[in-house]
């Protein structure tokens, strides 16, 4: 795997404060710019208060002014490639709309995705 977007989200992982799931995830957004905002995720004692790390990286981004959003990167230790999250999908269509998505694990293992693949029928602007 020859992508520095795979890496920065390989890298962003290891910053995952993930105590009661041990669970890792990390995430690295590609900018309009070329720019790269990473996330992890974030739990908490109160479960439902966890983050998830594709919803770091955007908020962290969009609060710093950055937009047009070109790849994701994605990066947890499964074999089976880990794809977002039902509720990280509803704000990655928001905000980067049918965005390039890059599954890795640590292992090298990698596969190539599009957000509308994976969110066929969204709900979102274009209905309120
Ligand atoms: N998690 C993510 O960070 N991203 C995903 O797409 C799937 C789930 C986190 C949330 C929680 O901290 C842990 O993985 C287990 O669900």
């Amino acid at each position: 795997m020859n992508d520095s977007l795979a890496a920065a989200a390989l890298a962003a992982r290891e910053h995952a404060h993930a105590p009661y799931s041990k669970f890792r995830v990390g995430a690295a957004l590609e900018d309009a710019t070329g720019r790269v905002h990473t996330g992890c995720n974030i739990e908490n004692a109160s479960y439902g208060l966890t983050i998830c790390a594709e919803r770091v990286a955007v908020f962290k981004a969009m609060s710093e002014g950055a937009r047009g959003f070109r790849r994701i990167a994605i990066a947890a230790d499964t074999d089976s490639l880990t794809p977002p999250c039902g509720a990280c999908r509803q704000i990655l269509w928001e905000f980067c709309g049918d965005i390039e998505i890059v599954l890795v694990n640590p292992r090298g293992k990698s596969e190539r995705l599009r957000l509308k693949d994976l969110f066929p029928r969204p709900f979102d602007a274009s209905l309120v």
